[in-house]
């Protein structure tokens, strides 16, 4: 697959994955998820002698600012549960890759951004990176995982607060609920990403392989909460509160929602 959104630079066997649509803070459209599956998918178990996985965004301002707003002006009911079951597909697979996958977390990590975060094994973030779940803002729930894996990290308590609120986190916040492993300089969350894979590399590779899958298999996924996830988030693009918040955000105006 010829990439259009992803850039990929490989050094020293630590592969780094950019999204690249800075224009519009590297959100995720339905290609570069398409391009994230086939990365995922096809392209990266291919690279044996990989130690690792750096995932990042382009430019300074974003890591990424969630699923393209753009594009969900046409969606209904089935169309956004499709669109759920998808994402977490992709996700599932950077959170289920054999190697080690980290996020490298500058300025914004909202809505989809922060689910992909989430999706890797840890995250480094800068002292200028913002998390949040804003979806409420539109009048839809995340649909990539966020409900479920935000509990996982930071325990229901919190996580219901800003699930609910669509509030933002810095990093220090975030260091402290555990939603982040380190917070560093923003020219340097590459740098301390490479630092750890070169770590992990020197461990058997079996053993950290079988981490992964361990770490992962603590949630039994596949269970209720992310099929909720995919019937709610479903429900939530077929109403008019949430093409009225969609319309609202493209027009650069506050949304009017009537609870329908
Ligand atoms: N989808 C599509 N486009 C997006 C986007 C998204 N999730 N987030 C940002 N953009 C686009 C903006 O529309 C804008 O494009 P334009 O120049 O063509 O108008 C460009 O990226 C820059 O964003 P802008 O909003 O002008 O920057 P800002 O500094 O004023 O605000 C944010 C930054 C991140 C706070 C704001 O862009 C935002 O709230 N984004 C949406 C976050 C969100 O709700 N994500 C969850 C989606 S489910």
């Amino acid at each position: 697959m010829q990439y259009e959104n992803l850039l990929i630079a490989e050094e020293d066997g630590i592969l780094t994955l950019t999204i690249n649509r800075e224009s519009a803070l590297n959100a995720l459209n339905t290609r570069t998820m398409q391009e994230l599956q086939h990365f995922f998918g096809v392209d990266a178990p291919e690279r044996s002698h990989l130690k690792g996985i750096i995932v990042t965004g382009a430019g300074k301002k974003a890591f990424v600012a969630g699923a393209d707003i753009k594009e969900f002006l046409d969606l209904d009911a089935e169309k956004g549960a499709e669109m759920s079951l998808f994402g977490q597909d992709v996700f599932f697979l950077i959170e289920r890759f054999h190697k080690p996958v980290i996020a490298a977390v500058n300025g914004f990590a909202l809505g989809g951004g922060c689910e992909l975060a989430m999706a890797c094994h840890l995250r480094i973030a800068g002292d200028d990176a913002r998390f949040g779940q804003p979806e409420v803002n539109l009048g839809i729930i995340p649909g990539y995982g966020g409900t479920q894996r935000l509990i996982q990290y930071i325990g229901k308590s919190k996580a219901t607060e800003l699930l609910m609120t669509g509030d933002m986190i810095g990093a220090e916040e975030a260091l402290r609920l555990g939603l982040v492993n380190h917070v560093v300089p923003p020219d340097a969350t590459v740098d301390k990403a490479k630092e750890i894979l070169n770590k992990i590399a020197k461990k058997g590779p079996i053993a950290i392989q079988k981490i992964i899958e361990t770490v992962n298999a603590y949630f039994q996924y596949d269970e209720d909460g992310f099929a909720s996830e995919v019937a709610s988030f479903g429900h939530t693009t077929g109403t008019d509160d949430f093409r009225e918040g969609a319309a609202a955000f493209i027009e650069k105006r506050k949304a009017a929602f009537k609870g329908k």
